[in-house]
């Protein structure tokens, strides 16, 4: 008998191997209909920020909440791949120089590294468009009325009033540092909007009543608050070795964090209730919760 962390293990290792091989598809050099030519150093830097690892837990996330659910598998992985195309162009603009500015990610240089800064910022255009273009097209396998839903809710945590507002508050908070609340509000959209879509997502697909919908909701905005918790404790306790990024670099750039104003032991602590909090609110689902409840306890556990 597997337990459920062998079995999470498992599952997301082929769940990011499955990512992994749309995403390589959606971003050959050959055009879809209507395209007119795909510029080739454009779809390599696309490709360089993407293709390059990363835990693809959003997408993970996004189908294991459908599946929860009953949804659709084949519409969860196109939606999960789209929400890794918005994730990935989030982390090529994170990088930038004038953002903050790092030369490492997933092991390899960034994008404006590898290639240049314009260069980065039309590679995260591109993801960033082609995500909608992900959830649109007549391939993903979803009533009309849920593609939409998929389009408002993404746009909805994505932009100014999700993550790129939160990447906003988080650079106007090395000059002017928030207080706790700024920081929480900062966090939950920098980083928890799209952790949240991830899950609510997968209730959007399966076309679920409102309450799971706002069940899966609530689910995501904790692991949200504590995947930027943990995020910024590994900053401070990590190497760059094991990160594939930066370590060290927040306290440096002056970052709003719940770390730096409360000290780790607090945050350890914080990370543990909202694991728990997390895990409880799954479950009424029962067993069929377990890999989701597992995927809460990584997100608190991962040493990257
Ligand atoms: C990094 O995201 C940026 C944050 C929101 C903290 P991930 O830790 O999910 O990075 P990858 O996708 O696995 O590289
Ligand atoms: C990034 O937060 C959040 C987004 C990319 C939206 P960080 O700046 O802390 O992420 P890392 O540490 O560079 O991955
Ligand atoms: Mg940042
Ligand atoms: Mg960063
Ligand atoms: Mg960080």
């Amino acid at each position: 008998m597997t337990d459920s962390k062998t079995e999470f293990e498992m599952r997301l290792r082929q769940s990011a191997a499955e990512t992994e091989v749309m995403l390589s598809s959606l971003l050959s050099d050959t055009c879809l209909g209507d395209e007119i030519a795909r510029p080739p150093h454009l779809m390599a830097a696309m490709r360089h920020g993407s293709l390059n690892g990363g835990k693809r837990l959003r997408p993970f996330l996004l189908r294991e909440a459908a599946a929860l659910l009953g949804g659709s598998s084949q519409a969860a992985l196109r939606a999960g791949v789209a929400l890794e195309c918005l994730h990935c162009y989030s982390l090529i603009h994170d990088d930038l120089p004038a953002m903050d500015d790092d030369d490492l990610r997933r092991g390899q240089p960034t994008v404006h590294k590898a290639f240049d800064e314009a260069t980065a910022i039309l590679a995260g255009d591109s993801l960033l468009t082609y995500a909608f273009d992900i959830i649109a097209a007549p391939e993903t396998e979803l009533a009309d009325r849920l593609k939409m839903e998929l389009v408002l809710s993404l746009a909805r945590a994505a932009g100014p009033g999700g993550m790129a507002g939160g990447q906003a508050l988080d650079l106007a908070a090395e000059k002017s540092p928030p207080d706790e609340a700024g920081i929480v509000i900062l966090q939950t959209m920098k980083t928890g909007a799209l952790l949240r879509f991830a899950c609510e997502a997968g209730a959007i697909v399966a076309g679920s009543p409102s309450a799971d919908r706002e069940r899966l909701r609530l689910f995501g905005q904790k692991i949200g608050l504590a995947y930027q918790l943990a995020d910024d404790l590994l900053d401070l306790t990590s190497d760059a070795a094991t990160l594939g990024k930066a370590a060290g670099k927040d306290a440096a750039r002056g970052k709003g964090t719940l770390v730096g104003m409360h000290g780790m032991d607090w945050a350890e602590k914080r990370l543990d209730a909202l694991t728990e909090e997390a895990v409880e609110l799954l479950a009424p689902y029962g067993e069929k919760a377990l890999i989701l409840q597992e995927t809460a306890r990584f997100i608190a556990s991962r040493d990257n």
